[in-house]
């Protein structure tokens, strides 16, 4: 018998991936850059057991039993196969027991499918102790859960070869390289239906003329800007580029055909206040990026939490306590510090806001080695 056990973060597109050139091995049509969020908030937890007892491949998701024959989940259980160390010769034909769980709420409508794919990859990958890169495997799973097999500020490269080898992500930089970086995670009440970021986005490559313009014309310039912004931590320009490829995004939407709305008017009003503080800023101190929903991520500096996290509570007051409301990371807000009345913002009806998530980077998936930590018993059964 053998378990293993592994942890695997978020990450939150700066650049966005959006639209696949190959749907089965996920190829995209350009690079996309991301920011890997700290492990201690948010995280996916995966406990895989291999044991020639098992009569079954099993799979558990957030305390409920799955189907295995699942086509993403059995891509990547087949690539890492392949890759098998050949001492795990053995542990090949037995089957295996797979246990998985968010440490944040799916209901959120945070992207889960990310930390999940890279922790299941990387728990498969130590299981059959694989060598190497293993970004193209996660990748099979979800486009973007291969940005999540490394920590910091990450490039996926789209690649040129057919068979997507060259498909991979890289590490711009490590967490350390700006450990002034936060994000804050708006977490949107909302009870629209969802369309998936998979069927938008080929409905976008199959419509939208201005996603074949982006991806060839802007992208390939923006992710050198991006780059170099990350490498000499320049907040203005990273920040600009943010906001700037979000709203690209949103628009390739709008000019998908029929249209996918994923921001709503408190996506909307987080956009207005943003900006509103950076021109009374005099300065670009926050920057906000929305993916496939309504959630929106700000990224900013820690010198501007306080101020900015005091703000957002005057303009979307919460229906919950604050310790519901605040979490993550410390603030220290002042109940009205004045600057909504100074950029003239109305206050939203309480509750439009569920909650905060305040967070910094992290580094990539972790191994952990100790018993106490495994999502299985030893017979191979959830706890
Ligand atoms: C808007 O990785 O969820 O979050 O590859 O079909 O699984 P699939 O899509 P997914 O798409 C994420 C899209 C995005 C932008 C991004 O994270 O780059």
């Amino acid at each position: 018998m053998k378990i293993v056990t592994a942890v695997a973060p978020v990450n939150i597109a700066v650049i966005k991936y959006w639209g696949k050139r190959d749907e089965t091995l996920i190829l995209p049509i350009n690079d996309s850059i991301s920011c890997t969020l700290a492990t201690d908030f948010m995280c996916a937890k995966t406990t895989i057991m291999a044991s020639p007892t098992f009569t079954d491949n099993k799979f558990w998701l957030n305390n409920e039993e799955v189907d295995f024959n699942n086509k993403r989940l059995n891509n990547c259980l087949t690539e890492v196969k392949k890759r098998a160390s050949p001492k795990c010769a053995d542990l090949l034909n037995w089957k295996i027991h797979i246990c998985s769980e968010n440490n944040f709420p799916t209901a959120a409508g945070l992207a889960s499918s990310a930390a999940g794919y890279a922790c299941l990859v990387s728990t498969l990958a130590a299981l059959y102790e694989v060598e190497g890169d293993i970004s193209s495997i996660a990748r099979r799973g979800s486009g973007s859960a291969c940005r999540s097999i490394h920590g910091g500020f990450v490039w996926w490269q789209k690649g040129v070869q057919p068979g997507g080898e060259d498909s991979v992500a890289v590490q711009i930089a490590p967490a350390s390289h700006w450990p002034e970086m936060r994000m804050i995670i708006l977490v949107v009440s909302d009870d629209q239906k969802k369309y998936s970021s998979t069927s938008g986005m080929k409905t976008s490559v199959e419509t939208s003329e201005l996603l074949k313009y982006r991806s060839e014309m802007v992208v390939p310039k923006r992710v050198k800007e991006m780059v170099e912004a990350i490498k000499t931590r320049n907040f203005e320009n990273f920040a600009r580029i943010t906001m700037q490829d979000s709203n690209q995004f949103h628009a390739v939407c709008l000019d998908t055909y029929p249209p996918c709305f994923y921001m709503n008017d408190v996506s909307r009003s987080v956009v207005e206040l943003v900006h509103s503080y950076n021109k009374y800023k005099g300065a670009t101190k926050v920057a906000y990026t929305c993916d496939a929903g309504p959630n929106v991520c700000l990224y900013l500096l820690e010198e501007s939490i306080d101020e900015v996290v005091t703000l957002i509570n005057d303009v979307f007051p919460s229906s919950v306590g604050p310790s519901e409301y605040f979490r993550g990371l410390p603030v220290n807000i002042k109940n009205r510090g004045g600057l909504q009345e100074v950029l003239k913002i109305k206050a939203d009806a309480p509750g439009s806001l569920k909650y905060i998530i305040h967070t910094k980077l992290g580094d990539g998936p972790k191994l952990s080695t100790e018993k106490s930590q495994h999502l299985l018993t030893e017979k191979g059964l959830p706890h």
